[in-house]
């Protein structure tokens, strides 16, 4: 197939390793919804589940395998024949098959969690691509611990998977562990060094522990990656994975620099970042980027000031662009004049220069006062009287 060098495919795993997190568990009918919204965003790839570790997770791959028709529907196994034939079978209805097989690739885990050495497992990964491939033609193949795994060994790990028909190779920093650069390094020498990197799509997938999943995601573009893997609102396991909707906005908003881009409906980002923090029963930080519920608010008056000259004063991103509701001019007793008379107007009145000095003088004692300003504490503030016609 070819593929655009520009287009960056996005690799959903919110109802994966998003739904790892404890208290995240999500009904099928949960999930189908969720699915459906992925599509709706316009996702690549949306992994729905780890079928042989229960028989729910068995029937949401299945049952969202005949709810979705664009994305290209996929399934976790370890590099085991079980782990496949159980997700081979989950696939069944799957207009878009793909099998996400994999084992460690770091001598952390190679000896500490598989009791194992580099050939062994070098031979176990190959063996499970070549299974996988006899039912499915999408195999996408994860070095686990990649983050941490000796660069040689890794590059070979990758070339004998892609021998064995990975169409995709994932390189996972499972544990959060890489700094940016370190990463984009990694991705870059294994760009430049193995022979038949070609052959396949390179997939970032970080973890959050040290807060650098999106850096390091996008240093992995930068560096001639082409799938990202993340979660809505980066919800997963520990500190979480890679936020989709920040990789996806930092692609849009730095189109010039970076000159990639994704097929994702932008202003779809904001409905699905409420119905995952609902279903889920995980609050969005209000400081979240993106999808915050202050991601937009203005709150103090230098700011709001400038806002209202001119949005672009203190907004990289509109608001529309990710669905968000609008921006806001939050009133608290550091707003100005300006915040005052930008939701007095809002409510219809026109206040003239003497109204206004006295409303702001009462609007100060009243925010020192109370956490909310409600309309009706706005209207309370000036002779309301005198503005309705
Ligand atoms: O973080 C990780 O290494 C994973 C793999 C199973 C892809 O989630
Ligand atoms: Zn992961």
């Amino acid at each position: 197939m070819l593929h655009d060098p520009k287009r960056v495919y996005v690799f959903d795993t919110t109802l994966r390793d998003g739904e790892q997190v404890p208290g995240c568990q999500l009904s099928t009918s949960e999930k189908i919804e969720i699915a459906r919204e992925l599509e709706a965003l316009g996702v690549d790839i949306i992994e729905a589940g780890f079928p042989v570790s229960s028989p729910g997770d068995f029937q949401s791959v299945v049952e969202i395998s005949k709810a979705v028709r664009n994305p290209t529907v996929c399934a976790l196994t370890r590099a085991n024949k079980g782990d496949i034939d159980a997700a081979v079978e989950s696939l069944k209805y799957a207009r878009h098959p793909r099998i996400h097989t994999g084992i460690g690739s770091s001598d952390m885990h190679i000896k500490h969690k598989f009791n194992s050495t580099r050939e062994e497992i070098l031979e176990r990964a190959v063996e499970a691509v070549k299974y996988a491939k006899k039912s499915v033609e999408d195999i996408e193949f994860y070095a686990e611990d990649a983050g941490r795994a000796d660069i040689h060994y890794l590059a070979q790990m990758v070339e004998a998977v892609i021998a064995a028909g990975a169409t995709v190779v994932n390189i996972p920093d499972t544990n959060g562990y890489c700094l940016p650069n370190q990463y984009g390094d990694k991705i870059k020498f294994l760009k430049e060094s193995v022979k038949n990197i070609d052959n396949a799509i390179i997939s970032v997938h970080c973890h959050n522990d040290l807060g650098l999943a999106t850096a390091n995601s996008i240093a992995g573009l930068q560096a001639g990656a082409r799938q990202i893997e993340g979660t809505i609102n980066g919800i997963g396991e520990r500190a979480g994975n890679t936020s989709i909707e920040e990789v996806v906005m930092i692609l849009k908003t730095h189109q010039q620099q970076i000159d990639l881009f994704t097929n994702i409906n932008t202003k779809n980002i904001y409905e699905i970042s409420r119905m995952v923090s609902t279903q889920m029963r995980m609050p969005v930080q209000p400081n979240k980027a993106i999808v915050g519920g202050n991601a937009f608010a203005h709150s103090s008056g230098i700011h709001q000031d400038g806002f209202l000259k001119n949005r672009e004063n203190y907004e990289i991103i509109k608001p529309e662009d990710v669905g968000f509701p609008s921006a806001s001019i939050v009133l608290t007793a550091r707003s100005g004049r300006h915040a005052l008379k930008f939701h007095l107007e809002r409510l219809g009145i026109k206040p003239d220069k003497a109204e206004l000095d006295e409303a702001y003088k009462n609007f100060l004692t009243l925010a020192d006062s109370k956490l909310n300003i409600t309309d009706a504490d706005l209207l309370s503030l000036v002779d309301s009287d005198k503005f309705v016609s």
